[in-house]
């Protein structure tokens, strides 16, 4: 039978949140691995804090501009990509993905990272979707949820189950700009939609992954 190829934006907020979580890093290799006959992964990583940190440095040491922010942040992701690749040597592919459009074969998994200046890691992964023929994106982050608005400046936000692509695309926006917070790239969100993909967005808990990817109830949202 043919594996199923899933696709993970995995948030440098899970990989970096300030150290490098690899207790996280630990669970997550173990959870990957154990499905490994049921599906093939792509899994992008973001830049999380170390992105932050080399970006607000250059700032402060030097007036850059967004282009060379957005190169301080590839250059974490990719870092974060070796990171994660090296602790899955034994299955992974052994090139992590720089350019999300170039034809690549893998059997069992595959690391990428970011790509051009403009958009996020998340635009990585709906293009890598695009061009390996998957169906579905999961967006991996320290956010549980979608809400209708930011949890963090409103009370009454309220938690969203399923959504489709174009009602979400009223909660992200249009525009991407650099550093935003948002639950999804725009860039990406606008990409996805086009394809039809499925958007599935969960926080960092290892055993809701495995739910999600037993097709058992978990809590996350959905976007398709
Ligand atoms: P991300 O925004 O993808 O990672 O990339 P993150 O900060 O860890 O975000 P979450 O936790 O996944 O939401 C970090 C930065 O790298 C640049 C952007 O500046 C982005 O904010 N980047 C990344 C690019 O310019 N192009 C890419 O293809 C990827």
């Amino acid at each position: 039978m043919k594996k199923k190829t899933i696709i993970i934006s995995l948030g440098g907020s899970l990989i970096v949140p300030d150290k490098i979580d690899y207790k996280f890093l630990r669970d997550f290799r173990k959870l990957i691995k154990s499905y490994l006959r049921k599906y093939k992964f792509a899994i992008i990583t973001g830049g999380g804090k170390t992105a932050r940190r080399y970006i607000s440095a250059a700032d402060k040491a030097f007036h850059i501009k967004d282009e060379d922010k957005d190169w301080l942040g590839i250059h974490a992701t990719r870092l974060n990509a070796h990171l994660v690749r090296t602790i899955f040597e034994d299955v992974a592919n052994s090139k992590i993905v720089r350019d999300p459009r170039k034809k690549v074969k893998f059997d069992k998994l595959l690391v990428g990272a970011g790509w051009r200046p403009g958009c996020s890691t998340d635009y990585d992964a709906v293009l890598l979707a695009k061009n390996v023929g998957a169906e579905t994106v999961i967006n991996m982050s320290n956010i549980d949820w979608l809400y209708d608005k930011d949890p963090r400046k409103y009370k009454s936000a309220k938690k969203i189950e399923n959504i489709d692509w174009k009602s979400f695309k009223k909660i992200v926006g249009d525009k991407w700009k650099p550093g935003m917070n948002v639950p999804f790239d725009p860039k990406a969100t606008k990409e996805a939609a086009k394809l039809g993909l499925k958007l599935v967005i969960l926080g960092k808990s290892i055993s809701n992954l495995r739910n999600y990817l037993d097709g058992k109830k978990f809590k996350g949202s959905v976007v398709e």
